[in-house]
């Protein structure tokens, strides 16, 4: 027999309605086009709490001017499925109008400096939107856990510092990024590879090996490793690689030893790639 779908909740009061009585909740935001990554965040949440709750929402504050927002996928029914095979409780997927009923918003998070390199370099404004929406989405489901994945380290970083800084009471769970077979890190926009974009993209993870095997060896090396696999090639267009120190996101000095985080972007064809590995440099 099927599993039972989540019920799916479209307004706030809907919301609070159903999760009046809930002893231990967890909330997995997402933008939906579901998959192995985002389930793997599902299963961590029903590990710490009783209840989950995922969110459906493409945030149209935390897309700039000419990114994919129209192009995003949305495969709403396919998600319910999925998430049925894992025993999750809700979906909140609100409508734009719901979240946002009057526009423009006045009130915004705002990120501090991070939030201007690497991701926020080529996507000005993208992570005020991103806390914005997440810090609505915590008040509006209350829960005591919520779950991002490692995939996005710089979207983790800033989760974590808004939720420092501004005394949130929720506990933030990170989930380690789960990967095609080949390395691949598994993300909505690989559906948008074609077969030789998808063979090239694992140069993105493999660059990330290279750096973590040289990482005893210094930072030079590491940069020099991933370089290697990188110039190998030809479909893949770096936009950024950076090795940053965990506790501040800032680039590591020359002599710095210890424990980083490499960073990669890339365009492969139209379709813009990210990926990071943590490792310790010696
Ligand atoms: P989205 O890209 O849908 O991702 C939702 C969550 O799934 C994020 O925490 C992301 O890091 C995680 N995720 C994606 N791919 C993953 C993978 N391969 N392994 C592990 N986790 C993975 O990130 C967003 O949505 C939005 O910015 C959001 C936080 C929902 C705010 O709108």
């Amino acid at each position: 027999s099927t599993p039972a779908r989540p019920v799916v909740l479209e307004t706030i009061a809907e919301v609070r309605d159903a999760l009046a009585g809930a002893s231990s909740l967890a909330l997995v935001p997402t933008m939906g086009a579901l998959h192995d990554g985002h389930l793997a965040l599902v299963e961590r949440a029903r590990e710490v709490a009783e209840t989950v709750v995922v969110s459906i929402f493409v945030n149209p504050l935390q897309f700039g001017e000419g990114e994919d927002l129209d192009k995003y996928p949305r495969t709403f029914e396919d998600d319910l499925d999925l998430l049925a095979t894992l025993g999750v409780n809700y979906v909140f997927a609100p409508t734009a109008a719901e979240l946002y009923p009057t526009t423009p918003i006045q009130t915004t998070v705002r990120a501090g400096g991070v939030a201007t390199l690497f991701e926020g370099r080529s996507r000005p404004g993208h992570f005020d939107g991103v806390l914005t929406v997440v810090a609505k989405l915590l008040n509006i489901v209350r829960p005591q856990f919520v779950l991002f994945g490692q995939k996005d380290a710089q979207q983790v970083f800033l989760v974590s510092r808004m939720v420092t800084d501004l005394n949130l009471p929720v506990t933030v769970e990170v989930v380690e990024t789960v990967r095609e077979d080949d390395g691949l890190a598994r993300s909505s926009r690989n559906r948008f590879l074609d077969d030789r974009e998808r063979r090239a993209a694992r140069v993105l993870s493999q660059a990330l090996e290279a750096a973590e095997s040289s990482a005893d060896r210094g930072i030079d090396s590491v940069i020099a490793a991933a370089q290697s696999v990188l110039m190998g090639e030809p479909l893949v267009t770096l936009d950024y690689f950076a090795v940053v120190k965990p506790s501040t996101f800032q680039p590591v000095d020359d002599d710095y030893r210890g424990p980083a985080t490499v960073l990669i972007a890339a365009r492969v064809g139209e379709t813009r790639l990210i990926d990071n590995e943590r490792i310790r440099l010696g």
